[in-house]
């Protein structure tokens, strides 16, 4: 058996880790929440629910994967409790269920990136974006996505994820910060300022049932919690890497990311519509794309420049966290049967393909995948996983997050959280999801 390989620098790892995290749920999801759930008022739950429950959960994860050093499904069976296997099981599986449709919308990221230079949404925006969001066009390019996506994977850890993220993250930051400054020149910044960072609470206290839920869920996506992502990325560190330091620096950075895209997309909605489109307002997938496009097409030549800037920083963006996707059965498959790399990143890129098909043919499917995903399949998923931390695994987890940490304390306070408010967070956010499930979107037939 050939050695298991490693990330070559901690640096690393942390880069790889918010690559994961930082994605569309950044960039497309996290400005239309916070512009359709009371602005401020969101912001201020979610930066709680980031923090006080995503990061704790985060940990649980990295202890799973360091102590077991292998993929998320067999861990559990290395750590001696194959009943739980269950949890890497249901992680794997709707890590698949999403990539299927994240890929189809970084397909339309591509598009976009050629329709901001060829002015092709400039006529009319809401019209460009139903012709390239379903049909043949769409399902060319979600295959394009997805060959990207395993392209890299097949290349493996060191050569493939840790070049690759090392290289897109900080582009990520550094394109953001840009054009976040690019907006505040713009007319409507200071009206999108106030929206973003002066919270209503009055609107808060009337809505709570259904932002608690939205905020909590939106920081398990976006953290890259549930999936078996966080504990294969950790299953590749070494003992002397301070978990509490990382996972605090990965939280801090995927959010400050979601932050900023606040920045650059709530000022452009201002400055183009005078007040929150009626697009955004409704959300739904194309909210993003129909918008800030508009947005940009208002502005000419430099719409086209800013636009092709904008839809680039969201290509790599989603690309780092569909590799993280892809990563967590990849390695099961390597692990587990001894199968080639690249053979498993293409093949199981190709079912997808074939499943993701369904969400490019119609939006309403998308729809419908990324509702069960959000109030179901994830929050079930991460319910099981702090259950295993807080009760099943207890003791070796508290050993294993202050394994190379020099806080002796930490330990006995994060496992104290877990089976306290984080554990409360998350029944909640399933409870209130799946009550809710009866108001998804009707299915195409
Ligand atoms: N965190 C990614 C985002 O915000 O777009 C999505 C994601 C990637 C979720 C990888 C889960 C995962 F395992």
């Amino acid at each position: 058996m050939t050695e298991r390989e490693t990330w070559a620098t901690r640096l690393g790892f942390i880069l790889a880790a918010v690559g994961s995290a930082v994605g569309l749920g950044n960039i497309w999801q996290f400005p239309f929440k916070t512009a359709t759930n009371g602005g401020a008022a969101f912001l201020v739950v979610y930066l709680l629910a980031a923090f006080l429950i995503g990061f704790p959960i985060i940990l649980g994860e990295f202890a799973i994967g360091r102590r077991a050093k292998i993929n998320a499904v067999e861990a559990f069976q290395r750590l001696k409790h194959p009943a739980w296997t269950i949890v890497g099981a249901l992680g794997l599986f709707t890590g698949l269920w999403i990539l299927s449709y994240y890929s189809v919308v970084g397909g339309w990221v591509l598009r976009y990136i050629g329709g901001s230079i060829t002015a092709g949404y400039f006529g009319d925006p809401a019209m460009y974006f139903d012709s390239v969001s379903m049909g043949w066009d769409a399902i060319a390019l979600h295959a394009v996505f997805m060959a990207l996506t395993a392209g890299i994977v097949a290349f493996g850890v060191e050569d493939g994820i840790e070049k690759a993220t090392k290289l897109m993250v900080p582009s990520i930051v550094v394109i953001l910060v840009g054009l976040a400054v690019y907006a505040f020149t713009l007319d409507g910044a200071a009206d999108a300022y106030s929206f973003y960072l002066t919270p209503d609470f009055t609107y808060l206290a009337n809505n709570l049932g259904d932002v608690v839920p939205y905020a909590v869920g939106q920081a398990f996506f976006s953290l890259s919690l549930g999936m078996g992502a966080m504990i294969t990325y950790a299953s590749y560190v070494g003992r002397d890497d301070s978990l509490p330091a990382d996972g605090g620096l990965i939280t801090v950075l995927n959010t400050a990311v979601g932050v900023l895209a606040g920045f650059v997309v709530l000022p452009l909605l201002f400055a183009q519509f005078g007040q929150l489109p009626e697009t955004a307002a409704g959300g739904g997938p194309g909210a993003l794309f129909i918008s800030v496009a508009s947005a940009f097409a208002d502005l000419g030549l430099l719409g086209r420049a800013a636009g092709a800037v904008f839809f680039f920083v969201v290509l790599i963006a989603a690309l780092s966290s569909a590799i993280s996707l892809l990563e967590v059965v990849t390695s099961y498959c390597v692990d587990r049967y001894g199968l080639s790399r690249p053979g498993v990143a293409f093949g199981v890129a190709g079912v997808l393909f074939l499943l993701g098909t369904l969400s490019a043919w119609n939006t309403a499917w998308l729809g419908w995948f990324d509702t069960l995903a959000y109030k179901v399949l994830l929050p079930a998923s991460v319910l099981l996983g702090v259950v295993f931390v807080g009760w099943v695994y207890a003791p070796q987890a508290v050993d294993e997050i202050e394994a190379g940490s020099n806080l002796e304390w930490f330990g006995s306070v994060w496992i104290w959280s877990i089976r306290t408010f984080v554990l409360l967070g998350v029944v909640a956010t399933l409870l209130l999801g799946v009550n809710s499930i009866y108001g998804m979107p009707p299915l195409p037939f």
